[in-house]
């Protein structure tokens, strides 16, 4: 694939400082995790009120459990595509640079990206519902289930649930990164899911470039000043072409 860039992106990304990338499951698409929302998406599979609540957790946690274990060992399976080593790329790139995700799989940070706001949390943590100490479970399907913490509390998964407040320091974060952007990338989502999709919107009102990356429109795009239609795992490694014969590209080629 050969992308032509518009002579403003170009600029910019070989300008700008303060860049935030915000991705969603469709980065993850090409590793062969499922995406939410497209025809085979795990909503139209599986019922979200079941598996994917704070009631259905209490009503019934093991089915929730099966439900996580299934999609642990799936992704387990996978590993991180193009798209994602491209972000961290960025990550080096950029004097202040800010991945925000909407994405539970953990792709980013096997890649290799150190710095991220995970919105939705981390589908590898598990979070006790009485005593609530977090820790990393990679072990992919826990048994018994439900899983219990030492302190006999029952083990959920770290994970925002539909009607659940995001993390608040985390969001805060996210909402900084985007006021203060110059160049925000929206990738992979289809910016549906609120209060994650305010932040496209927020670096627009103060002034950032917002550029859409994504196999086809999506909610955001109207509000988007480009938009790179396409797969994320093509486009993206085409961006950090650009980088690799910039001052900084060739500084860090050399580190
Ligand atoms: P969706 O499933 O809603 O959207 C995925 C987006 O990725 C769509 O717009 C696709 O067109 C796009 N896409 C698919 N393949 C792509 C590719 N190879 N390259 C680029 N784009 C591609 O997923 P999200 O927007 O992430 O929340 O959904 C947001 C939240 O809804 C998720 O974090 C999850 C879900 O319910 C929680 O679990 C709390």
């Amino acid at each position: 694939m050969s992308l032509t860039l518009s002579k403003k992106l170009h600029s910019l990304l070989t300008s700008s400082t303060r860049v935030v990338v915000f991705t969603g499951a469709g980065i993850s698409a090409e590793s062969g995790v499922p995406t939410f929302r497209a025809a085979q998406g795990l909503w139209k599979e599986f019922p979200v009120e079941k598996l994917a609540t704070p009631q259905a957790f209490a009503e019934d946690p093991v089915r929730v459990w099966q439900w996580y274990c299934w999609r642990r060992e799936l992704i387990s399976k996978t590993h991180p595509n193009a798209g994602h080593r491209a972000i961290v790329r960025f990550e080096g790139f950029f004097d202040d640079f800010h991945l925000i995700t909407q994405n539970v799989d953990g792709l980013h940070g096997f890649a290799g990206s150190r710095r991220m706001l995970k919105l939705h949390g981390d589908i590898w943590d598990v979070i006790c519902s009485s005593c609530e100490r977090s820790r990393l479970e990679l072990t992919p399907v826990l048994s018994p289930l439900p899983p219990r913490c030492q302190c006999g509390g029952i083990l959920r998964p770290g994970v925002v649930w539909f009607g659940e407040a995001l993390p608040s320091r985390v969001f805060a974060a996210a909402v900084e990164a985007a006021s203060k952007a110059q160049l925000f990338f929206s990738i992979g989502t289809s910016a549906e899911v609120y209060p994650a999709a305010q932040l496209p919107q927020i670096a627009k009102l103060h002034g950032a470039y917002v550029v859409e990356i994504n196999v086809e429109r999506s909610a955001l795009a109207h509000i988007a000043h480009e938009v790179l239609l396409g797969k994320a795992g093509e486009i993206l490694p085409e961006l950090t072409g650009c980088l690799r014969d910039t001052p900084q590209g060739l500084a860090l080629a050399g580190a």
